[in-house]
């Protein structure tokens, strides 16, 4: 079962990517990140943060359009995808979404898209915007609490 496991107010675009970074060290192998949030919450905006704390200033383009891009850190390769625009649950597989989870770290932008090969041991980020404030959730399950309350 998933909990929140820290509750943030993001008051501009470098809080939204300070909150990426921060999860950088926790990160290995295997992860899924889902990025919860309408149009324009920050899920790139954070993906931004956390890639560029892992890779060092890089540019981190949307994958709005390509659907996927794929990043080389030190331990594992990321792998950030935009499902928007995807028609099709199955076409996921064609963007090479299995090796991607088995063994290198995904961020998932729209990962309704596929919430039928999800299977709730991923860490949610849940960006939002309420009264025109913005902040985030963390959520996951016990084993992702430990692995951030533990550090
Ligand atoms: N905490 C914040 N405060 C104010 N603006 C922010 C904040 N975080 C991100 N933004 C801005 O919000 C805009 C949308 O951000 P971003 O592209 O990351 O959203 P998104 O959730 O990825 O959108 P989409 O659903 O279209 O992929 C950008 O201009 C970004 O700079
Ligand atoms: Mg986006």
């Amino acid at each position: 079962m998933s909990r929140i496991i820290k509750t943030i107010d993001l008051k501009d675009e470098a809080s939204t990517q300070a909150l990426g970074a921060w999860l950088a060290p926790f990160l290995r192998a295997g992860d899924v990140v889902l990025l919860q949030g309408d149009l324009g919450a920050g899920k790139t905006t954070w993906a931004r943060g956390l890639i560029c704390a892992l890779l060092g200033d890089t540019e981190v383009p949307s994958p709005t359009y390509t659907l996927v891009q794929t990043y080389t850190a030190p331990n594992f390769e990321i792998w950030h995808f935009d499902l928007y625009r995807l028609k099709h649950e199955t076409e996921v597989w064609e963007l090479g979404i299995e090796e991607a989870l088995d063994d290198g770290v995904c961020l998932i932008e729209w990962p309704e898209r596929i919430a039928g090969l999800l299977n709730g041991t991923e860490l949610v980020v849940a960006l939002n915007i309420k009264n025109g404030r913005r902040g985030a959730d963390i959520i996951g399950n016990k084993a992702w609490k430990a692995r951030i309350h533990d550090a």
